[in-house]
């Protein structure tokens, strides 16, 4: 007999069949015990009574712990009052048990547990079913990425993580020495991104980006997962769009799943075009709506829009909101400067509700001598950045691109407190263990 995968138990109501999981929990009634299976296609109860097993086996039964891994035969019944999938299986027969779980795990991990006992055991948690969802919906959101920028013809590479160059300022560099030479942990892979536009045109990637981040917030990592696009021929306006059109589309995707519907059921598929609010707008939108920054006082132009106020605006907005024209100077020095006004950039923040920023996105500065300029102004060696600086010499043409954080993203779309649940295993400021 095949073993069945618990999903398609459904399809055989009254038959004999053969399972094989995880206890997910064990409780015992009187002289029956109740068992939920897991395997990786879902969850079912299944019942242990002494006259269906024989008394050797229900012996067996009676020492299984959570955990333990089984494999056991039974008849699938039709039972409204089981938990999960309306099924419950009538073992007949559990077979030598492989590895009984200890006992311990009871006590090691229980709803109560702090963040920091949850963190530690997080090798452990991960079998549970609120992890477990969560990551089966991020796989789902990259996935939907994936499908989006294939459906637009896009190339996926996979730039170097060991780089000699700084994309995000200086502050959050992960140094290390890589042999003799200085290195660093990429912060972003977008200007490796740019010197392939030229031969493959739209690209992307999925690879990890490393900040070291010395604040402690509930949404920042020091490692996250960083989806990144670059364009050809895109000016601004085209940028804006094309993100408009990608956050539908995996937004629609995603309402379509029921992990979703569990953990934020009103969520709503946005429509185009989103909301816009320029930099010199939200400042002054900040004071209308009584939002301070950290310090307590009203922020002026200028000054950084952190995460507090970012939040509150975007929550008092209610929907994903584009952040614009940020001063020139604020932000770094590949983005473009506007055209008829210099003062700012061609850069836009995409924002969501809970959470605040999810993409950093720009038109990049495509004129040499203004790109060199500004990297000055950044006090940047423009050395290590020759091969950057070689895209602007030979052929260079108008482009855009933007990073979205895919950790930020699940954070949003499933309503969870923090980032740190919306990584296999999170990395932050005190933290790179398990
Ligand atoms: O705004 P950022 O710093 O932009 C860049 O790195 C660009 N070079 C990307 C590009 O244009 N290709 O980061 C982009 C996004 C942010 O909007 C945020 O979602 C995420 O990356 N991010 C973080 N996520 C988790 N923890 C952190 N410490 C993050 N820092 C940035």
């Amino acid at each position: 007999m095949k073993y069945i995968p618990v999903i398609k138990l459904q399809e055989k109501v009254d038959e004999r069949v053969q399972v094989r999981g995880w206890l997910h929990h064990v409780r015992r009634q009187g002289r029956l015990i109740f068992l939920v299976i897991r395997d990786p296609t879902g969850y079912v109860q299944a019942v242990v009574k002494p006259k269906s097993v024989g008394d050797t086996a229900f012996k067996v039964a009676e020492k299984l712990t959570r955990e333990t891994a089984i494999t056991a035969e039974g008849t699938v019944k039709e039972d409204d009052r089981a938990p999960y999938i309306g099924i419950e299986l009538q073992i007949t027969a559990i077979n030598p048990v492989i590895n009984y779980a200890s006992p311990e795990l009871e006590y090691e991990i229980r709803p109560d547990s702090g963040p920091q006992v949850l963190l530690d055991k997080r090798h452990l948690v991960l079998r549970g079913e609120q992890a477990s969802d969560i990551m089966r919906f991020r796989d789902h959101l990259t996935r939907s990425f994936r499908d989006f920028f294939y459906s637009r013809d896009f190339v996926e590479v996979t730039p170097s993580t060991i780089v000699q160059t700084q994309v995000e300022g200086g502050s959050t560099l992960f140094a290390f020495k890589y042999f003799d030479h200085d290195a660093y942990l990429t912060q972003s892979s977008q200007l490796y991104l740019e010197t392939v536009l030229a031969s493959l045109g739209n690209v992307f990637c999925v690879l990890p980006s490393f900040r070291a981040e010395k604040s402690r917030t509930r949404r920042h990592l020091t490692e996250y997962t960083h989806i990144e696009a670059e364009m050809p021929w895109y000016e601004f306006e085209d940028l804006l769009e094309f993100m408009e059109d990608m956050i539908i589309s995996v937004y629609t995707k995603a309402k379509e799943n029921p992990i979703l519907k569990k953990f934020n059921p009103t969520m709503e598929v946005p429509s185009k075009p989103f909301e816009q609010v320029t930099y010199e707008q939200s400042i002054r939108h900040l004071r209308e709506y009584g939002i301070k920054g950290e310090s307590g006082k009203y922020l002026e132009y200028g000054d950084d829009i952190t995460e507090g106020p970012e939040r509150a605006l975007v929550d008092k907005i209610g929907s994903p909101t584009f952040l614009t024209h940020f001063p020139t100077g604020m932000k770094p020095f590949y983005m473009k400067l506007n055209t008829e006004n210099p003062e700012v950039m061609n850069a836009a923040d995409l924002l969501i509700p809970n959470v605040g920023e999810i993409i950093g996105g720009s038109q990049r500065e495509d004129d040499l001598e203004t790109l060199l300029q500004r990297m000055r102004e950044e006090g940047l060696d423009t050395k290590p950045y020759y091969w950057y600086i070689d895209q602007r010499k030979y052929g260079t043409v108008p482009h855009s691109g933007f990073g979205l954080g895919l950790e930020r993203l699940v954070q949003g779309l499933l309503n969870l407190d923090h980032i740190r649940d919306a990584c296999l295993y999170p990395r932050l400021i005190n933290r790179a263990t398990p």
